[in-house]
């Protein structure tokens, strides 16, 4: 009984000092990624132009949840899977697509005009609309939504684009949420989408 009893003492025991020694290994690694990536969050401003002709800027985010695509007209596979989904997701919708943005920021300027995102954007959902911009404008979103984005030369002469393929979820102050899972069915993915309305 007692040597049974002090087992459990000793049970008890490394439990506590694991809880411990798991808090302390948890708030060192959130102090150290804070310190990291205070100075930015995901988001802040950019200047672009939408499939329309019209200015879209971060003010566009205020008053309605966002999804945000990053990617390219001559993407061959990620894309337009990924543009398909989130079409399928404003038509779950149905009426409250209008109460939502969805954007697809173009990586690659050089290709991507407001002419070729139009005729792009004609295949997809027409609330989703295609934004792109100067070089200059795009490396300033892609660097405040820390979107990875590397030409990759082909042997051609052409060029394709790697780069992130995450869905980003902003909610109606323009804040990032996270990212949006679109592996599910849309009317899942629509219903989530509806409580950030
Ligand atoms: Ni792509």
């Amino acid at each position: 009984m007692a040597a049974k009893l002090n087992r459990s003492i000793v049970i008890a025991a490394s439990f506590g000092f694991s809880l411990i020694v798991g808090l302390i290994l948890v708030l060192s690694l959130t102090g150290t990624f804070r310190s990291v990536t205070a100075p930015a969050a995901i988001g802040g401003p950019f200047q672009l132009t939408d499939n329309a002709g019209q200015p879209v800027t971060e003010k566009s985010l205020q008053g309605r949840p966002s999804l945000i695509f990053f990617g390219f007209t001559h993407c061959p596979d990620v894309c337009p899977t990924s543009l398909f989904e989130m079409s399928e997701v404003l038509r779950a919708l149905g009426p409250d697509a209008a109460r939502v943005n969805a954007y697809f920021i173009s990586v690659d300027p050089e290709r991507d005009t407001v002419a070729a995102m139009k005729d792009y954007l004609s295949s997809f959902d027409p609330h989703l609309k295609g934004l792109t911009g100067s070089p200059e404008a795009i490396a300033q979103v892609l660097t405040g939504y820390r979107v990875y984005a590397k030409k990759v030369p082909q042997k051609d002469g052409d060029y394709t684009m790697d780069h992130t393929a995450l869905i980003y979820l902003m909610d109606r102050n323009g804040n990032f949420v996270k990212p949006f899972d679109l592996k599910r069915t849309p009317e899942e993915a629509a219903a989530e989408l509806k409580t950030y309305l």
